[in-house]
């Protein structure tokens, strides 16, 4: 079993080059089935679940040209058919369920197991039926969850999100922009990952107005074709180094970021007195003491992402003074908690509401890392903390960070992953 072995207390300093978002490739690479054309992706992220998606794909018969020690696929879909999807796979990750949007959109029919991905709870997909419904798709359930237009194809409609989702919002999209005539997505989620969807989407030649805001129109096209896109920087990666910067960086420079789409996250370490030089596309954090403890609470975009509640958790940890998160995305979003606290943290859950005590001395030990970015926040408790940490259930980290060993080591972190 592959495990992360990190000596830690010691200080870092240096440049941290940040990845294509995670969550904007993983529909980016299904989008591309909607174009008779060849795709290029540039700025792709070399992390797991990437590779998984371009397995499926070309069991699927894409054809894949991958260069991602350059961060290149050549994607293309012209000789895809849609067949049943391996479930083993398919459980794999929790954005397979986008297979469906871009299928059903361009073939009209879709058969994908149930999507997989990180436990954090319940993560139902009622409303990415709810939409394919709506444009005139059924759900015909003994086929393992096999999607199928009812008619000749999809039907331009408006649908009203119950919940802001992000995927729910993007597999409308692509599922839409197919259909035949105009769908409006009524509260639809804001993310940038969204407007990164949208934007290749126009670039093969759909028409999709509105992306980022909480109203997106979409007219259907015939015909979508080739384009070439690259992805926006991985918000989620940047804001994970930023907090480990400001916890233990003598002068760390984050790079290749969109200060816009980590303002609210930007905004808590102002508010903890963490010293910060925002350039054109790169962030400085400077050597930061005596921090101040603040408290969290998670909302849909443009406030503080729930994927980054936990990476800051290991901070805030060495801050001054009591402080608690609430994750209102999702409740259950808990279990780096008794890892931290295995560690020295003075840190536990109350009715939803995780409540921390600062200062800590956090100590090295064996801990398990329960989905993506709990496992991100061990990683940055183990270089805080003094002694050796070992982490186990790595292959959740690899989903979602890109060369994350060669990133840290490069700024001074002695770390390293052994198979054990
Ligand atoms: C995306 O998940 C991200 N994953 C998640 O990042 C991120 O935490 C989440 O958006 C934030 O909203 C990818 O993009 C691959 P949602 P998604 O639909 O789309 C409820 C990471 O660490 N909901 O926006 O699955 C749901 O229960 C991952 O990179 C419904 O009720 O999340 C949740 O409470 C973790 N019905 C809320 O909406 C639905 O049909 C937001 O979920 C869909 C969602």
């Amino acid at each position: 079993m592959k495990k992360i072995v990190i000596n830690g207390g010691k200080r870092i300093s240096g440049t941290i080059p940040i990845s294509g978002a995670k969550n904007s490739v993983v529909a980016l690479i299904p989008a591309t089935i909607l174009a008779n054309d060849v795709v290029t992706l540039e700025g792709v992220p070399d992390i797991s679940d990437v590779a998984s998606l371009v397995e499926i794909m070309e069991i699927m018969g894409a054809k894949i040209e991958r260069n991602l020690e350059e961060g290149r696929l050549v994607i293309d879909t012209r000789s895809v058919v849609s067949r049943p999807l391996p479930y083993g796979k398919i459980n794999s990750l929790r954005a397979s369920y986008y297979f469906n949007g871009a299928l059903l959109g361009r073939f009209g029919q879709a058969t994908v197991g149930l999507p997989g991905g990180c436990d954090l709870g319940p993560r139902p997909t009622d409303l990415h039926d709810k939409a394919f419904k709506a444009l005139g798709a059924k759900k015909i359930q003994e086929e393992a969850e096999h999607l199928e237009v009812i008619g000749d194809s999809l039907v331009g409609t408006t649908i009203y999100m119950d919940v802001v989702s992000v995927g729910a919002t993007i597999n409308t999209m692509l599922a839409a922009s197919r259909a035949k005539g105009l769908t409006i997505i009524e509260n639809a989620a804001r993310e940038p990952e969204i407007i990164d969807v949208a934007t290749l989407l126009n670039n093969m030649g759909a028409q999709v107005r509105g992306a980022g805001t909480d109203i997106i129109r979409i007219t259907g096209v015939d015909e979508m074709h080739g384009a070439q896109h690259t992805v926006i920087p991985d918000r989620i990666e940047a804001g994970t180094y930023l907090a480990l910067a400001a916890a233990m960086g003598d002068g760390v420079i984050i790079e290749n970021v969109i200060y816009e789409h980590l303002e609210s996250f930007i905004a808590k370490l102002e508010e903890m007195g963490v010293g910060l030089t925002i350039r054109e596309d790169s962030i400085e954090v400077h050597k930061s003491e005596n921090l101040k403890s603040v408290n969290i609470t998670s909302v849909p975009y443009p406030g503080f992402a729930t994927d980054l509640q936990q990476p800051i958790t290991p901070l805030l940890l060495k801050a001054k003074g009591r402080g608690s998160i609430v994750d209102t995305i999702y409740q259950k979003r808990v279990n780096h908690v008794p890892e931290l606290a295995r560690m020295g943290a003075n840190i536990s859950v109350l009715d939803d509401r995780i409540i921390y005590d600062a200062p800590n001395e956090l100590t090295g030990s064996c801990v398990q890392a329960t989905d993506l970015r709990a496992g991100a926040a061990l990683v940055t408790a183990g270089i805080i903390a003094s002694g050796t940490t070992k982490i186990s259930n790595i292959e959740f980290i690899l989903r979602g960070y890109d060369h994350i060993i060669e990133k840290l080591t490069a700024v001074g972190v002695d770390i390293q992953l052994i198979e054990e």
